[in-house]
């Protein structure tokens, strides 16, 4: 029994973590964001009520969960206000009782979107300012939320009384036993360090910014939870090795209802890549992942799995940072036969296909980590846990 969880994303974002973190959160006490902004897009579904949050953390539904965005966000004031405004009308109780944001949060001002919007066209950004206000802080002339809030700014007095010394708090409710969500945004690929640089994010996406994004020590995070999709997707520019541009990855982007929850760009779809799946087990020292989106493999003759790249005659076993030989190299796949079945109402592991059960197994051996968790459709209830252990 896990008594804190991290859950980040495998890949390059869109993997389904707000779906995850709603349902972890039901047994969780808080609920902290560490990185991004609002590039983000977490979507939550609860009895066919669809919630895309993206800045305000995804434990927001629990009306006991605490919700946190800790100090490596940067924060759009207006943007945020709309969230809590869009919430309330739902009927969603929104108060700094359950809300806190970071005094040590930048904030996202109106330049740094012109700038975004102008300058990082290459870069295929979300255009919400998250690059340039980062810049701002490495560059030591950033706003942060705790200087913001004593300006006569349009958004400053409702912020106010949501601004805490969250680093306190979150120590203080760790020390508690309180049991801890850490919510990451973005992923692994489109980490700062770690991704496909420059086709990234401004921030650390991957567990390691979980320390530095909220102010707590290494040994407090507990349990990883990777989450990956079943295949692969990647909004924006940027070298996807696995990308399937004919109707194959049509076909998932058409079931899939790939289009990008914030800025509802067309997703690239593509087969699994365990290159990647094996990097991101690394980089964030992964304990265990949730495999989602099983469900839009039904109906495939053969399901396809990237063992390796094949560049100029070599065999590469290992994601790399050369960018070159992501762009140009030629997947080597394994092949494993599909199902036919559908399995929205699959309510536990030995129900699904034969062959799903296979290819969840397959992606554990290759990875070298278990799959705790199967996600089956974008509803709180479609989800199955396979090994209780790595949870609440
Ligand atoms: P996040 O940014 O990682 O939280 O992911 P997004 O919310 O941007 O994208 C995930 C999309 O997949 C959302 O539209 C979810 O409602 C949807 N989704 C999540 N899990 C499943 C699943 O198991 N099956 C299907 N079909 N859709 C899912
Ligand atoms: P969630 O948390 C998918 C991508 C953008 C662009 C690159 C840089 O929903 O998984 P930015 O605006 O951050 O400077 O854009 O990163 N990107 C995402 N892609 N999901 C996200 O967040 C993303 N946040 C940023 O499309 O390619
Ligand atoms: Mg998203």
């Amino acid at each position: 029994m896990a008594k804190n969880i991290a859950v980040v994303g495998m890949q390059f974002g869109d993997e389904g973590k707000g779906k995850i973190i709603d349902f972890l959160a039901e047994s969780a006490d808080v609920v902290a964001r560490f990185n991004g902004g609002n590039n983000a897009g977490h979507t939550i579904q609860v009895n066919d009520e669809t919630i895309i949050s993206h800045l305000i953390p995804s434990g927001i539904l629990h009306k006991e969960t605490i919700n946190i965005i800790g100090n490596g966000l940067v924060v759009d004031p207006k943007v945020l206000m709309q969230e809590i405004e869009n919430l309330r009308i739902k009927g969603v109780k929104v108060t700094p009782d359950n809300l806190a944001v970071s005094e040590n949060a930048h904030i996202i001002l109106e330049n740094h979107i012109k700038e975004d919007k102008e300058k990082n066209k290459h870069l295929d950004t979300t255009a919400r300012g998250i690059g340039p206000a980062y810049t701002d802080k490495a560059a030591r002339k950033g706003l942060r939320v705790v200087d913001y809030i004593t300006k006569n700014n349009e958004f400053s007095k409702k912020l106010s009384p949501f601004v805490k010394n969250t680093t306190l708090l979150i120590n203080n409710l760790i020390d508690k036993n309180k049991k801890i969500l850490f919510e990451g945004a973005q992923g692994t690929l489109l980490d700062i360090d770690h991704g496909t640089y420059p086709y990234v994010t401004s921030s650390n996406a991957v567990s390691g910014g979980i320390c530095t994004g909220l102010g707590i020590g290494p040994k407090k995070i507990g349990n990883v939870l990777g989450i990956a999709k079943a295949y692969i997707t990647r909004v924006g520019s940027g070298p996807l090795p696995t990308e399937l541009k004919d109707d194959a990855g049509k076909q998932l982007q058409e079931t899939g209802k790939e289009f990008g929850a914030t800025t509802g760009r067309a997703r690239r779809c593509g087969w699994f890549d365990a290159l990647i799946g094996n990097y991101s087990v690394m980089v964030n020292g992964l304990d265990a992942i949730a495999l989602i989106k099983l469900d839009v493999l039904s109906g495939l003759e053969r399901i396809k799995i990237c063992v390796g790249y094949k560049y100029k005659n070599k065999i590469i076993k290992n994601f790399t940072a050369n960018l070159e030989i992501l762009e140009n190299c030629e997947p080597i796949y394994e092949e494993l036969p599909g199902w036919k079945e559908k399995l929205d109402n699959v309510k536990s592991f030995k129900e699904l296909p034969e062959n799903a059960k296979k290819y969840i197994k397959r992606i554990e051996e290759l990875l070298g980590v278990p799959v705790c968790i199967v996600s089956i459709g974008p509803e709180r209830n479609q989800t199955i846990v396979l090994r209780k252990e790595f949870l609440f």
